[in-house]
């Protein structure tokens, strides 16, 4: 078994590794009328943003996703650099029709949401953390990933409601809620946003704040529809050491484990603790990455106990700094393959649940083995029920009388001739 899981860890290390080349670049003529359309917005831009051509490096970069079936080969991509640029680009591809993408950190497992073969828009200009210590408040270009705002925050004793991972991307993370380390405290991210800088699909540059109802309402939960964000102004909250870190179970100690991940999802009131346990099939096996989390120096007793004392493959928990604790997560080592993330609300995590996605897994795991499948993967995410009660009416959740907690179906897979399968398999799941 250990050596099972440690030829798991080191295929995903070496698909990770394989991913940082560009996905999907085949030779394909782009559409005629989208190069002149690319010809014009290079015309018009100033010279804060630039248009880049299929097999540049930047080019590669911008149409490139963490979930490589997410991406698509535009005709060309651009990276504008001021709110202004964004407007004239959005100017051009409107009075053209020409269907266009708008990428923050590419995070989407959904083909076409950040994708497209028309123009393909990248946010990566839009790099500024500027952190306003009297007010509470930072603002974040929309280019950023995560990584990015606390690496700046945290060394300052201050951080956001962001990703619980490495590498996801701020803009579609905010635009779709946002559920953080921090959301049994705080709420979901849109719940801390105080403003958002928007190019409307007009053009126009407009700032939106609590007093604009309709936008206000749309851009928190609405992801794209409403505009491109350039930049968003979140609240900041403290930040001290916290405690945490990963520890992977294999498949003879899961009993134990579904009992402990019951007991806490069922009595864990602590608004400071979060548990993710993701249950993984990998190579043959089941198995769960389990990442505990205290936004504290050290827990109190009994909230934790049950799970460190379940016999562990790997544990690598400690009290550290908010940033290494982000990065113990193991989320960079499938990135760069196919993949696709679907999620089932639950009320509560009861033990016949999590017998059942065990079961599950191991089913999917074994059945899709012909297909090319790498990954299968439940992550159960056990937030408190009050989860929706810090923030107002917004587009996301679409109702906030009572809490749902995610069940995220994940399979990763290399091959498109898979896709069908894949997806078949995770809707009948
Ligand atoms: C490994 C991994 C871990 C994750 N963990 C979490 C988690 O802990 N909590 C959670 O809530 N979610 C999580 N997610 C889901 C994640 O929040 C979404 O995938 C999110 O959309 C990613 O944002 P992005 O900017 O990286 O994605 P992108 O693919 O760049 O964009 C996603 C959507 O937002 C739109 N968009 C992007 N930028 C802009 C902009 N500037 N203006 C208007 N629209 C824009 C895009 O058009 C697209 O529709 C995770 C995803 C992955 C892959
Ligand atoms: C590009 O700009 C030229 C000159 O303004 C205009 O005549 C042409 O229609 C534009 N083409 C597209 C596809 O927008
Ligand atoms: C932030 O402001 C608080 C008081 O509001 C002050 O104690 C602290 O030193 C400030 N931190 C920085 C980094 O300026
Ligand atoms: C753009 O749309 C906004 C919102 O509908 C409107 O207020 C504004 O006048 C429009 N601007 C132009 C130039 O049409
Ligand atoms: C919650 O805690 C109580 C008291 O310790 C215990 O009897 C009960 O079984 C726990 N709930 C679950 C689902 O484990
Ligand atoms: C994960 O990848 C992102 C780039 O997408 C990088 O910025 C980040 O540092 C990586 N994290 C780790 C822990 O390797």
């Amino acid at each position: 078994m250990v050596g099972t899981i440690a030829a798991a860890s080191i295929l995903l290390s070496f698909v990770g590794a394989a991913s940082s080349l560009p996905s999907e670049l085949s030779a394909r003529a782009p559409d005629v009328s989208f190069s002149s359309v690319c010809a014009n917005i290079s015309q018009a831009i100033s010279s804060q943003s630039n248009v880049y051509q299929p097999l540049s490096f930047q080019y590669a970069a911008d149409v490139a996703h963490w979930a490589s079936s997410s991406s698509d080969e535009a005709a060309c991509s651009v990276e504008p650099g001021s709110a202004e640029d964004v407007s004239k680009i959005l100017q051009i591809l409107g009075s053209t029709s020409t269907p266009f993408a708008v990428k923050g950190g590419g995070h989407s497992s959904n083909p076409g949401f950040s994708s497209t073969t028309g123009v393909q828009i990248a946010m990566t200009r839009f790099n500024q953390v500027d952190y306003d210590n009297s007010s509470q408040t930072v603002v974040i270009g929309a280019g950023l990933i995560w990584d990015d705002v606390y690496d700046v925050l945290v060394p300052q004793g201050a951080n956001v409601v962001g990703g619980r991972v490495s590498g996801i991307g701020i803009a579609g993370f905010t635009l779709g809620g946002g559920y953080s380390w921090k959301t049994n405290q705080y709420g979901l991210t849109v719940d801390t946003v105080q403003a958002f800088e928007l190019v409307l699909p007009n053009g126009t540059v407009t700032t939106v704040t609590e007093a604009n109802d309709d936008l206000w309402f749309g851009l928190r939960g609405g992801f794209n529809n409403f505009g491109i964000v350039t930049k968003f102004t979140l609240k900041t909250v403290p930040q001290g050491q916290v405690w945490g870190g990963l520890i992977t179970i294999t498949a003879d100690q899961l009993d134990k484990l579904n009992v402990a991940v019951a007991k806490y999802s069922a009595n864990v009131t602590d608004p400071k603790a979060a548990i993710l346990p993701t249950y993984n099939f990998v190579l043959g096996e089941p198995g769960v990455s389990l990442i505990v989390f205290y936004d504290a120096p050290t827990p109190p007793d009994g909230i934790f106990d049950d799970f460190l004392d379940i016999p562990h493959f790997t544990k690598d928990v400690s009290t550290r700094s908010f940033t290494s604790f982000i990065n113990t997560t193991p989320a960079n080592a499938t990135a760069g393959v196919r993949a696709l993330f679907t999620n089932v609300a639950v009320t509560g995590y009861s033990e016949s649940l999590l017998k059942l996605i065990v079961d599950e897994s191991v089913h999917w795991g074994l059945s899709l083995a012909l297909e090319t499948a790498l990954f299968i993967s439940y992550d159960v995410e056990p937030f408190l029920p009050s989860l929706f009660s810090h923030g107002s009416n917004s587009a996301y959740p679409p109702d906030r009388s009572r809490g749902l907690l995610p069940l995220n179906i994940y399979f990763t897979w290399a091959l498109p001739t898979s896709d069908a399968s894949m997806l078949a398999a995770m809707k009948q799941s």
